[in-house]
């Protein structure tokens, strides 16, 4: 398969999207709701390039769109930066307040929109759902309401009995509307009207992970990994092993 991509001829042995292609040639096309650990999206319509193939002009998202034989790429066009531009007006309209994605957008020369702000830190990206379910297996979150009003939520937005409090989806979501807090005993996923019991480290007494997650984690494949491990926090856990260790070296030099 040939493709040709901002003039630069390249042959592929395998399918892989635009994007990847482009990343691997170090081609850097602007990107938000994709992440390399997820399913692809297509939501922020910020990574389109323009396609030719076969007679045919089209302008469609590279983190979607498969290489085939025979197309011309475009990554960075007038038109593309132009359409780029009010893509990241009307994101930054979604999460007006977000300095993460103001960040982001500054990059691509959006440092303000026309268009109505709304009262949300959300620009429905589907990062964390798509964490929550791939990537850790709980399905707590879903895309909740229609059209403009669609929102990320658990079901009835009420306290979630499922949600483990990993943080996967604070980890991913590129606005940073999602923030955990560890308060006492207790972690707070305010955003989806969240809380979680946290374990105390059977060593030093501090609080480590949520229950939930610890339980999660157990019922994995971790033979591998002492049971014990589970209910220390990560410094008691190293001076274990290291003592460990120790008494190791010290046994066999006797
Ligand atoms: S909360 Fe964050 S990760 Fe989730 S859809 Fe909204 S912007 Fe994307
Ligand atoms: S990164 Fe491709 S549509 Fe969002």
């Amino acid at each position: 398969m040939k493709v040709t991509i901002d003039g630069r001829d390249v042959e592929l042995q395998e399918q892989k999207t635009i994007l990847k292609l482009a990343k691997e040639m170090d081609i850097n096309i602007p990107t938000l709701c994709h992440h390399e650990g997820l399913s692809n999206y297509g939501s922020c319509r910020l990574c389109i390039v323009e396609i030719s193939n076969n007679g045919n002009a089209e302008i469609d998202t590279s983190c979607t769109r498969y290489a085939e034989d025979g197309m011309v790429i475009e990554t960075e066009t007038e038109k593309l930066k132009e359409r780029r531009q009010l893509i990241g007006e009307l994101l930054l309209a979604q999460a007006p307040e977000s300095e993460k994605l103001k960040d982001k957008l500054q990059e691509l020369g959006v440092t303000k929109t026309r268009f109505e702000a709304k009262d949300s830190d959300c620009i429905v990206c589907g990062r964390c759902v798509r964490a929550c379910n791939e990537e850790v297996g709980t399905g707590a979150i879903s895309f909740v309401g229609r059209g403009y009003e669609t929102k990320v939520d658990t079901p009835f937005s009420i306290n979630s009995d499922v949600c483990i409090g990993c943080t996967s989806c604070a980890e991913v979501c590129p606005t940073g509307a999602i923030e955990v807090e560890d308060e006492g005993a207790t972690r707070y996923i305010r955003y989806f009207n969240t809380e979680l019991e946290l374990k105390k480290c059977e060593e030093c007494g501090d609080y480590i992970n949520p229950e939930r997650m610890i339980e999660k984690l157990k019922e994995e494949d971790f033979s591998y990994y002492p049971e014990e491990n589970f209910n220390l926090c990560v410094n008691c856990r190293r001076s274990r092993e290291m003592n460990k260790f120790a008494d190791k070296v010290l046994e066999a030099s006797k």
